[in-house]
């Protein structure tokens, strides 16, 4: 299946199919200088399978981990471009999660002022939310994405196989993404989420209508302006659990967290039963005062206000201004062990 994102002039497509990852020539042009950008975590097979297709290939495996989307690898992959004498016609293509495609699609944005970036996208995460969108960054001074562009990319090929190999934790991790969009846009795919007992056959629907979404929003908020926001929902609670864990929680696992306070009590019940059952945290050992220190420091803070997504009924959200300080009644309203 392709989905189109119309973005104008920067439009493309993600090809959803399973097995693609064996047929790219059909969807990429790899006939030319490509870079390969993928992580010591991702199974080596992807991508020398990339690599098998490319007339001209080098691949870089980085250091999994959130780690690695430093300056420091941002400037060995650019120091690859140019040794291997790559020029404004060649590529740039990631294979991996998220970590490998912002880097990736950062220094594809930087090299010669943009050059053609693929995304090949292995986790669920990566899949359903972070591959689409165009937000490519790196960390720097222990701040996550501070350092970024806005750079579509000009295909991502989502293959579902490729979560064969990929650890529960981390495919929970991703479901609680696709959770929160559901929870937001779709109460049919909130239900599918709720009632699937085949996930892996349920897989390909699941990453689509969650494409959908994001694609939506993104095609009518492509800067993040103000519709795209709500993607942030449940993400202010949920950073701020994020740092305050210091890395002992993954993403999603905060995420869904961070959704449950600022639901419906009904929602909020539906919510609480669909992350047990993907096993996924529904409580946390946090002081509420804490989170609300991070949360003051949350760059989406606008004085001493924040707008947060709420949730009152599943397939709807509200996005509201309110006081940081209230968020304490909010965190001490359910989630605290
Ligand atoms: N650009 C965006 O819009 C956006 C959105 C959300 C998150 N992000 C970023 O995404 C990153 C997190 O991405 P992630 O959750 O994909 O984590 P990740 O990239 O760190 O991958 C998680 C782990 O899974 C391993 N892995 C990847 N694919 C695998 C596979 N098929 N089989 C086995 N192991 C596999 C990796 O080696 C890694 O150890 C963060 O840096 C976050 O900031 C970006």
């Amino acid at each position: 299946m392709i989905i189109p994102v119309s973005l104008g002039e920067m439009s493309y497509d993600i090809v959803l199919l399973r097995g693609a990852l064996n047929n790219l020539n059909k969807y990429l042009n790899l006939n030319r200088r490509v870079l390969i950008v993928t992580d010591s975590g991702v199974p080596t097979e992807y991508a020398q399978t990339v690599l098998a297709q490319c007339k001209e290939g080098y691949t870089v495996s980085i250091e999994q981990g959130e780690a690695s989307k430093s300056f420091d690898n941002y400037r060995a992959l650019l120091s690859v471009l140019v040794k291997k004498g790559f020029t404004r016609t060649d590529c740039v293509v990631a294979v991996g999660g998220g970590v490998c495609g912002d880097l990736a699609g950062f220094v594809a944005a930087g090299f010669m002022r943009g050059i053609d970036f693929y995304n090949i996208p292995t986790t669920f995460l990566s899949q359903v939310d972070s591959s689409i969108g165009g937000k490519v960054a790196i960390d720097f001074m222990g701040v996550k994405n501070i350092v970024g562009a806005f750079y579509q990319p000009k295909c991502v090929v989502i293959d579902s196989n490729v979560l064969r190999t990929l650890d529960k934790r981390q495919l929970s991790s991703g479901i609680a993404e696709s959770i929160k969009m559901a929870a937001t846009f779709d109460k049919d795919l909130f239900e599918l989420l709720e009632n699937t007992d085949d996930f892996e056959g349920d897989a390909d629907k699941i990453i689509e209508s969650s494409l959908k979404i994001k694609r939506d929003v993104v095609e009518k908020d492509p800067k993040e302006k103000g519709l795209r926001r709500v993607l942030n929902f449940g993400h202010t609670i949920g950073h701020a659990i994020e740092s305050s864990s210091l890395g002992s929680l993954l993403h999603g696992e905060c995420v869904g967290l961070g959704m449950i306070p600022m639901s419906s009590p009904e929602v909020a019940k539906r919510i609480v039963r669909v992350l047990e059952k993907y096993n996924l945290p529904v409580s946390v050992e946090a002081d509420s005062s804490d989170l609300i220190s991070y949360i003051l420091h949350d760059k989406k803070m606008d004085g001493d206000e924040i707008n947060v997504v709420l949730c009152e009924e599943i397939g709807s959200f509200e996005i509201k201004k309110i006081k940081a300080q209230s968020m304490k009644e909010y965190i001490d309203g359910g989630i605290i062990k």
